[in-house]
């Protein structure tokens, strides 16, 4: 069983990710569940096999404690450590090739708090996994928000402790021009440092150092026309079968 961690910036796709990825595996004729962890979700595209709503629902959270929306997600988040046991027993039900895990749509909150780092160990167990960060490329197509998505990518790897192959995503909003120009940047610190301009001895080394560290190539995709996905999966069935090496 294989556990795939769908991260990223709020909006950047996750749900709609996750959906189509799953659509994608099962015509691969690969057994999918999904687990949502967003506490503060409205609609799902697809049908979770659990939902951590069952458990805490921000909206809930937020009329019993009177708080409110960011606080509210903070303590959802940390709430739903208080019932692991049965989280983990209701997740261990699961049997499928790959579990998708739509994670909260504030990154940081699940990422940079310790509950969400004990929660993505507790889903995987000893399990092979992996995280897709999905850049959107409303936002990456600008090479300092792309310096920073990297950056955003990489402490998450960190924190997560998890493989991560990063996923240019809604690239159907780009012109060929632009997707060109994002895939460059992602292969050379020369073309992104060009773009940038001047940049000062601290951000050259990081960038040298962000785009050396990457383990692969972004990978193009639109998550919503279903592009590129043939490509995602070959990269994720490399790193499932790379493990650690990947890390
Ligand atoms: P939160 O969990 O709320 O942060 O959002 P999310 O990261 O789960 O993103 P979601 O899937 O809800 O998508 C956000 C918006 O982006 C929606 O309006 C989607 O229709 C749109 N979207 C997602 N993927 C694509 C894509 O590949 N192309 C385009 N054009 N739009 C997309």
């Amino acid at each position: 069983m294989y556990y795939v961690f769908i991260l990223g910036t709020a909006g950047s796709g996750k749900t709609t990710m996750t959906k189509n990825l799953q659509d994608y595996l099962l015509d691969q004729e690969m057994d999918t569940a999904i687990i949502n962890l967003d506490p503060a979700v409205e609609h799902l595209p697809y049908t979770p096999d659990f939902d951590v709503r069952d458990y805490v629902d921000a909206y809930e959270v937020m009329d019993n404690y009177q708080l409110g929306p960011n606080s509210a997600l903070i303590a959802s988040i940390d709430l739903i450590l208080t019932r692991a046991s049965e989280i983990k027993s209701d997740i261990d039900q699961i049997e499928a090739n790959y579990v998708l895990i739509d994670t909260p749509g504030q990154i940081e909150l699940f990422a940079y708090r310790e509950t969400g780092r004990l929660i993505s160990k507790l889903i995987r167990g000893n399990n092979k996994a992996l995280g897709l960060f999905l850049f959107d490329s409303f936002l990456a197509k600008e090479a300092r928000s792309f310096v920073s998505l990297l950056l955003l990518s990489s402490s998450i790897k960190f924190r997560l402790e998890l493989p991560i192959i990063n996923v240019l995503n809604k690239v159907d909003l780009l012109t060929d021009k632009e997707l060109e120009q994002i895939l460059g940047w992602g292969e050379s610190a020369e073309n992104l440092i060009d773009e940038l301009g001047k940049v000062d001895e601290y951000s050259l080394e990081l960038i040298n150092l962000l785009i050396e560290s990457l383990s692969s190539n972004l990978i193009p995709v639109s998550s919503e026309k279903g592009s590129g996905f043939d490509e995602l999966y070959a990269e994720i069935q490399r790193v499932l079968a790379g493990g650690e090496d990947y890390l």
